[in-house]
């Protein structure tokens, strides 16, 4: 089992610091500071308390899994990581200047890659050590019970980093999609018009929120309809993605709906702040419109 290094410790770090501790891995957790990063710690372990007390895993396996995650509050440490994940906030400043800091520790044998939801990766690999090493590993939300992984090779990424990374991530228990570096991916580039399309429906008063949900939820099978699920992601994020999308296509069609603008302003990222398209306050989230 490798030594894998998580750069944030957010919903997204979190998540693949559980998976790959329970897979056996040792992982290095870190954010900005040390006690955000042992604050997820704390997290996770409440999950996997949950998941015992639900009798889905032995007290045992949770021990393990814990004591495998160590967070971390600076990059020293993970000059001993094979594997180095970044998972930090959808914003290329923060991503190179995290590629760079780490780079400078990295092994000369150690690949990093990125988690970004559509930023392109042969753009961020020249932020890294070596683009040859460097790779896109897309997880989706929660990490532990999603079963899709996206692998997405940068113009440069050798043919030995893409063969090992995808064997990292099927030795996860994940099933793998490759796609090219083309905008959104595969996924993203499906799902993100949909939820701002949703975000137009709503804005032109075509339904309410709790419709609009519910008309995807049993017109189309979603688990969640898009209104929810864009509370779940962020609407900060799906602000970043769709911009992504508007801004390296150049096709309107990618534009931002005004009304997803203006709750990312109001500071509404839903499910995270409290509040979206759903108020989080009480027992049960409420439609706010
Ligand atoms: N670790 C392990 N297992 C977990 C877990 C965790 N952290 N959290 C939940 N689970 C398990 C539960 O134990 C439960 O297992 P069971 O079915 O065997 O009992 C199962 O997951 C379902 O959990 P819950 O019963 O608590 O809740 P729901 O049945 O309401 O399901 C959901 C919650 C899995 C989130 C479901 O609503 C869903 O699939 N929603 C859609 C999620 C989705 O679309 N994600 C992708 C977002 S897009 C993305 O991430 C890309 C990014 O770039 C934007």
């Amino acid at each position: 089992m490798a030594k894998i290094g998580i750069v944030g410790a957010g919903q997204m770090g979190s998540g693949i610091a559980q998976t790959a501790a329970q897979a056996g891995h040792d992982v290095l957790l870190s954010d900005v500071e040390l006690a955000l990063a042992a604050a997820a710690k704390d997290r996770i372990g409440k999950g996997l308390a949950r998941l015992v007390a639900k009798e889905k895993i032995a007290q045992a396996d949770a021990d393990a899994t814990l004591a495998r995650i160590t967070p971390v509050g600076d990059y020293a440490p993970m000059a001993e990581a094979a594997f180095v994940i970044e998972a930090a906030t959808e914003r290329e400043d923060i991503k190179f200047r995290i590629f760079e800091t780490v780079g400078k520790v990295l092994s000369g044998e150690a690949i990093l890659a990125s988690n970004t939801s559509s930023i392109p990766i042969t753009r961020m690999a020249n932020h890294a050590p070596d683009a040859g090493r460097f790779i896109g590993i897309h997880f989706f939300n929660p990490v532990p019970v999603m079963k899709l992984v996206e692998i997405i090779p940068g113009l440069a990424t050798a043919p030995a980093t893409l063969a090992a990374t995808r064997s990292f991530v099927e030795g996860l228990g994940k099933e793998v999609v490759q796609s090219e570096d083309e905008p959104g991916f595969v996924v993203n580039r499906i799902l993100v018009p949909m939820i701002n399309e949703a975000i137009f429906v709503l804005g032109a008063g075509t339904a309410s929120i709790a419709d609009i949900d519910k008309g995807c939820r049993l017109g189309l099978n979603h688990p969640m309809g898009p209104l929810e699920l864009a509370d779940f992601v962020g609407l900060d994020t799906v602000l970043e993605i769709v911009r992504v999308l508007h801004s390296t296509t150049g096709d309107s069609k990618y534009r931002p709906a005004p009304l997803l603008l203006k709750y990312v302003e109001a500071g509404w990222y839903g499910r995270k702040s409290g509040r979206g398209f759903y108020d989080y306050s009480g027992d049960e989230p409420v439609p706010t419109r």
